[in-house]
């Protein structure tokens, strides 16, 4: 795994932007997984200037997301739809957008289509990834095996309680979501994982060097062959 161990939140945030840019002016046709939650906020932002200054051309970038809520609304504001909407897609052009949809009425179905959509563009180029405080990637939750496909998964309580600072009240919180499986991310053929905030820092050394289990899923990273982790100072402490 390579670390990159930046200085604050900008400096990771251009830092994974360039890369994603760099994938993207080197195959302008590439695959790109995309992630949510707080941390990537700033990369988006990062790339919609990119965009802007022409330095990077999106046009026949197809992009697949991790994870949406089950059951939600695409109109609703905590849907992670709307959330790539209000991040990236309003404002950068790009050839396709997937993301699973939180309102299918037969969830295993819609998990099924989504990995044939993936399997069908030849897999993903490149995956961003956050990582929650129990470790988990994507809604792949800590628990006693790893599960290998898109599938419909219900949040662990600490998740819950992690997400409901984006909701009036944790009741609000959905409870079950769908999620790419750790094959999924897998099939990806580099991934850039980023975290931020001090409150990472144990999970990512244990993620670096612990036991690889899926009480950790995000430990099963250490078996992929391409994985960049960029942390701010923070999240990195324990990793030098
Ligand atoms: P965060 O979430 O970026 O809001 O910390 C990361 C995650 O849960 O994967």
């Amino acid at each position: 795994m390579k670390i990159v161990i930046e200085n604050d939140y900008a400096s990771l945030s251009l830092r994974a932007a360039e890369i994603i840019k760099a994938q993207v002016n080197g195959k302008p046709e590439s695959v790109l997984g995309f992630a949510t939650g707080s941390t990537p906020i700033g990369t988006y932002c990062e790339l919609v200037k990119m965009y802007n200054a022409n330095d990077v051309d999106f046009s026949k970038v197809v992009t697949f997301n991790l994870d949406e809520y089950y059951k939600i609304k695409k109109t609703d504001k905590q849907s992670y739809y709307h959330y790539m909407q209000t991040h990236l897609y309003r404002h950068v052009k790009f050839k396709e957008t997937h993301i699973q949809d939180g309102e299918a009425a037969d969830h295993a179905a819609e998990c099924i289509a989504y990995e044939e959509e993936i399997a069908s563009h030849g897999g993903i180029d490149l995956q961003i990834l956050g990582i929650g405080v129990e470790g988990h990637i994507g809604f792949n939750e800590s628990g006693d095996e790893f599960i290998a496909a898109t599938h419909h998964v219900k949040l662990d309580e600490s998740t819950i309680k992690e997400n409901s600072r984006f909701f009036e009240n944790e009741n609000d919180v959905p409870k079950y979501a769908l999620t790419m499986g750790i094959k999924t991310i897998f099939s990806a053929k580099k991934i850039l994982l980023l975290a931020n905030g001090a409150n990472k820092a144990e999970i990512l050394q244990k993620t670096v060097h612990g036991a690889i289990t899926p009480k950790n899923p995000s430990s099963i990273l250490q078996l992929h062959p391409d994985v960049t982790i960029i942390t701010d100072r923070e999240a990195g402490k324990l990793l030098v």
